[in-house]
C-alpha cells in the first residue's frame, strides 16, 4: 500500500535525527509539520538514553513549546552562535537545493539559526521538489508593520521582480499561507508577511534574495540560497538523499 504524505514526512523526519545527531550535539529544530516528526524522535531517543547531552535551538514558538513537552533541553544563539546540525522542511526545493521556505511563519528564526549550522538537513516528502523556484509555491516576506503598504509596492517594483511577481499580505494565522482571518498574520517577532506570487519561474533567485534583502522594510524573505548541506527526500520508491 502507497505511504501517506505523513507517513514519508515522518520517515524523513527520523532519518534526518538518527543520521546526522549524535551525542553531545548543539541542534537547531525546524518548524512545520515536517519538523515536527524530527523533534518527536529527538525527544524519543533521548528519552531513551540513547541522545545524551543534546542542547537545541527552536525556530519558533510552536516548536519550543513542542521541544519543551519533551524535555528536550533548550537554549538561543545568545548563548551559542555556532550548533553541530540544524534540521528542518522546506516548501519547495530546487534542482540546486535551493529552497523557499516560511509557509509556516517561521522564516526569519529559521534562516538565523540555520545559516549557523555545521551542516543544514532539509527533510522533504517528494511533493516538494520543482524544477525553478517561483511558481509553485509563494515566497514568503518578512516585512516591518510599518508602512507596509509602500514596502509592498517598492518590493514589486525590484528589478529582479518586476512585473513577473504580485505581493499578497498574508493574513489571518502566519502558521500557514492560506487566508483564514480579516487581519494581518503576524510572526513571531511581530512582523507582517507578504506572499509574493508568480505565475512564471523565478529565473535569477540569487539577485531576488539579494535585492529583497537590501529593501529597507524588509526583515528577510523565504529565499534559502546555498544553504542546504543535504536534502533527504521520501517518496513512492523510498528515501533518497541528495547533496548539492
Ligand atoms: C515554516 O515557516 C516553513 O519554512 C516550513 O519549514 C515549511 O513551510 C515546511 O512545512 P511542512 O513541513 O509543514 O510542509
Amino acid at each position: 500500500t502507497m505511504a501517506t504524505q505523513d507517513e514519508l514526512k515522518k520517515q524523513v523526519g527520523y532519518k534526518a535525527i538518527d543520521d546526522y545527531v549524535t551525542s553531545g550535539m548543539k541542534v537547531g529544530l525546524g518548524t512545520g509539520s515536517t519538523a515536527a516528526f524530527a523533534v518527536e524522535r529527538l525527544g524519543e531517543l533521548m528519552a531513551a538514553g540513547t541522545l545524551t547531552d543534546i542542547i537545541a535551538v527552536p525556530t519558533s514558538v510552536r516548536t519550543k513549546e513542542q521541544a519543551e513537552s519533551l524535555g528536550i533541553p533548550l537554549t538561543t544563539l545568545d548563548e551559542f552562535s555556532s550548533l553541530d546540525v540544524a534540521i528542518d522542511g522546506a516548501d519547495e526545493v530546487d534542482p540546486q537545493l535551493n529552497l523557499v521556505k516560511g509557509g509556516g511563519g517561521a522564516l526569519l528564526r529559521e534562516k538565523m539559526v540555520e545559516i549557523v549550522a555545521d551542516k543544514f538537513i532539509v527533510i522533504v516528502d517528494e511533493s516538494k521538489l520543482c524544477d525553478a523556484l517561483g511558481p509553485g509555491f509563494p515566497i514568503p516576506v518578512e516585512i516591518t508593520p510599518f508602512c507596509h503598504e509602500h514596502t509592498k509596492r517598492v518590493v514589486e517594483a525590484l528589478p529582479a521582480l518586476a512585473g513577473k511577481c504580485k505581493a499578497v499580505l498574508r493574513l489571518g494565522s502566519s502558521t500557514n499561507n492560506q487566508v483564514d482571518g480579516d487581519e494581518p498574520a503576524v510572526t513571531d517577532n511581530g512582523n507582517y508577511i507578504l506572499d509574493l506570487n508568480f505565475d512564471e519561474p523565478l529565473t535569477d533567485a540569487p539577485a531576488a534574495a539579494a535585492q529583497l534583502k537590501a529593501t529597507c522594510g524588509v526583515v528577510d524573505h523565504g529565499l534559502f540560497i546555498g544553504m542546504t548541506t543535504a536534502v533527504i527526500i521520501a517518496g513512492s520508491d523510498g528515501i533518497s538523499v541528495k547533496e548539492p
